[in-house]
Parts: structure tokens; C-alpha cells; sequence
């Protein structure tokens, strides 16, 4: 979700960038349209090593811009350096609404599956994360996610981890009355910090395969806006099982319940299937800019897009 913002220091010819240092050869200037420069490269290892941390505010009263006064409550914003709003709590609707059209989608009108390997890109709050262990704990299987910043995946890895550990012990004891196992937990935890599309290749080449895909990264350039989670769809579907099942946040500026056409271009290509519905009940708090935007109406739905039948398996 979110937009971002880069800044570029401009130095005369320098085509807007500093020059880098090569070591022995000491300065060397690297034009930005050269080979050896590659943008993104620099803003996953800018947005890798940057810290974070949460914003909570209290639960108040508003009005949208057509005028209606909601409540909302009392949240949570993660920060990332000087992305201020990469996840809000306020979404926490799109969040219960996906991951259970995308359970429902892999059920397919059948009877629960059992043993869902599911993989998330982009921990964020871990709202879609925890959605997800509900899900999983009564079914068994295995949460992957791939989170790009340093701080929050030791985040995941540490207290997420283990509060989802007390969760599955409380459970496991209450419900069966047998003795939690954590060398043997009904749902294994595996959290790999890098960047989604390179460790979404590597998952690929090593043939993983997941039930469930749900991306919902951060546009690192500009030009992702809208389709960063679907920039690397054709390695993507290869780490689908054929019933698979794929879900992203499809929210973009100016939406009326669509995708936009690069949207769309994209998910039709790689997906036989894609039902689009809309969340409502999104209640931004007022300083929230991404869903309060000074020129357009205040974000109170949003799409929630499930995609099946994934085209590469469905040819082979
Ligand atoms: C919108 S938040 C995810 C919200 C999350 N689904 C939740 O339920 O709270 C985006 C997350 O993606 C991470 N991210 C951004 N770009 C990424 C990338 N290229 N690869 C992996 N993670 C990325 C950010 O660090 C951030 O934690």
C-alpha cells in the first residue's frame, strides 16, 4: 500500500545524483541511465536498513469529505523512516475480508483444506499475518512471510513469534488437553527478510509451493504505485499450487471499485479467475493523508481482489 516519496540531491550535470565511491578507483561518477545504476537496488537496501516504529492514537470522532461523521477507533500507524504511513490498523476490515475470501477461495466450496501452506509478502502491523495463524491453527500448515525492512522482520521473528507460540500453547492445551509441542507446532512460522521479488525467485528455483499468496509490500519507485505487488506475477504463479489461490492490495488513487488498467492487464494475464468485491467500514482517523487525500474523497471502502486458476500451471 502507500506511496512513496524519494529525494534526489541535484548536482549540475550529475543527471540528479551524487557520485559514488568505487574503493581503489576512489570517486566514480555513475549516471543514473548507466547499467551499473540501478534505482531500485539502492531504495531495497535504503528501505532494508531504515527504522521504523509505530504512531498509536487514540479513537475519536470525524467527517469525511461528503460530509459524514463516523467514529474510529483507537489505532495503530508503522512508520518506516520517512514513509509515515506504510500500514494503518484503520484497514483491519480489508484485512479479515481478504484472508477469508482467500480460505474460502482455496475451499472452493469443498470441505476445509488441511494443511495450508500460506505465504505473505510485507509484514507490516502483522494484522494480515495474525488473520492468517487464526485461520491456520484449527487446519495445521505453515506462515511464510518475506518482510524487506531489518527491524521489523526481527520484529516478527521475536515478539510476533512468540506471542503466536503463547496463542498456540493456550489453545493447544485448552482444547485438546494435551501438551503444547514447540518442536512440533500445528503451524510453523517462518519469517525470511529480503526483498519480495528476489526471495520470491528464490522460493521458485527451490520449487516451493503455497495454497495461499498474499502480497501487500510498498511501492519503493514512484513508477510501482498501484502495481507493486504484481510486478513479478509470471515467477510469482510458479510458487502457486494449481488450486492456488493469490490476493493483493489493490487500493489506488482515484478508485471507484475497480483495478485500474495496469492492474488488470497484469492479473488477467497471469489468472484465469479474479473476483473483485468491496470492503466498507474503513474509518481513517483524520491525519491519515493516504486515505484523506487533500485533492479526493476520503478512503472509506476498498477492493478486495482474489485471483485463482493461475495460468502457468493451468498450460503445463
Ligand atoms: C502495507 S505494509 C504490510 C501490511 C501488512 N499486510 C499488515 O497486515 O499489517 C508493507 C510492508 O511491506 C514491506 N515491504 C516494502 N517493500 C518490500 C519488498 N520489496 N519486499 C518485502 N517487503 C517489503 C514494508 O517494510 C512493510 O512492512
Amino acid at each position: 500500500m502507500g506511496g512513496t516519496r524519494i529525494e534526489r540531491q541535484q548536482s549540475g550535470s550529475n543527471s540528479g545524483r551524487d557520485s559514488r565511491s568505487n574503493g581503489e578507483a576512489g570517486k566514480l561518477f555513475v549516471p543514473e541511465k548507466s547499467t551499473l545504476y540501478d534505482p531500485r537496488k539502492e531504495r531495497v537496501l535504503y528501505w532494508e536498513n531504515a527504522p521504523e516504529g509505530i504512531h498509536r492514537y487514540p479513537a475519536g470522532e470525524t467527517t469525511d469529505s461528503q460530509g459524514n461523521t463516523y467514529d474510529y477507533s483507537a489505532g495503530q500507524r508503522l512508520w518506516i523512516d520517512d514513509e509515515k504511513e506504510v500500514m494503518d490498523s484503520c484497514q483491519k476490515p480489508w484485512v479479515i475480508e481478504t484472508v477469508d475470501r482467500a480460505f474460502t477461495a482455496l475451499d472452493d466450496k469443498g470441505p476445509s483444506k488441511q494443511n495450508v501452506e500460506v505465504l505473505e509478502r510485507g509484514f507490516g502491523l502483522g494484522q494480515v499475518a495474525s488473520e492468517i495463524m487464526d485461520k491456520l491453527r484449527p487446519r495445521g500448515g505453515t506462515y511464510t512471510v518475506i518482510e524487506l525492512n531489518k527491524k521489523n522482520a526481527n520484529y516478527a521473528q521475536t515478539t510476533w513469534t512468540n506471542k503466536q507460540n503463547v496463542i498456540d500453547k493456550a489453545r493447544v492445551t485448552s482444547a485438546r488437553g494435551v501438551r503444547y509441542d514447540k518442536d512440533n507446532p500445528n503451524v510453523y512460522i517462518n519469517i525470511i527478510q529480503g526483498d519480495a521479488i528476489e526471495k520470491t525467485k528464490e522460493l521458485a528455483l527451490a520449487g516451493s509451493k503455497f495454497d495461499i499468496i498474499i502480497s501487500d509490500t510498498f511501492p519503493l519507485l514512484e513508477e510501482e504505485k498501484s502495481i507493486n505487488d504484481l510486478l513479478d506475477l509470471a515467477i510469482l504463479v510458479e510458487c502457486l499450487k494449481p488450486n492456488g489461490v493469490f490476493a493483493f492490495f489493490g487500493y489506488h488513487f482515484g478508485f471507484q471499485g475497480g483495478m485500474n488498467e495496469r492492474q488488470r492487464n497484469l492479473v488477467e494475464a497471469y489468472f484465469e479467475d479474479v473476483s473483485r468485491t468491496v470492503v466498507k467500514g474503513i474509518n481513517p482517523p483524520p491525519d491519515y493523508k493516504y486515505f484523506n487525500p487533500e485533492n479526493g474523497p476520503t478512503v472509506r471502502e476498498l477492493p478486495v481482489i482474489i485471483c485463482t486458476k493461475p495460468r502457468i500451471q493451468a498450460a503445463a
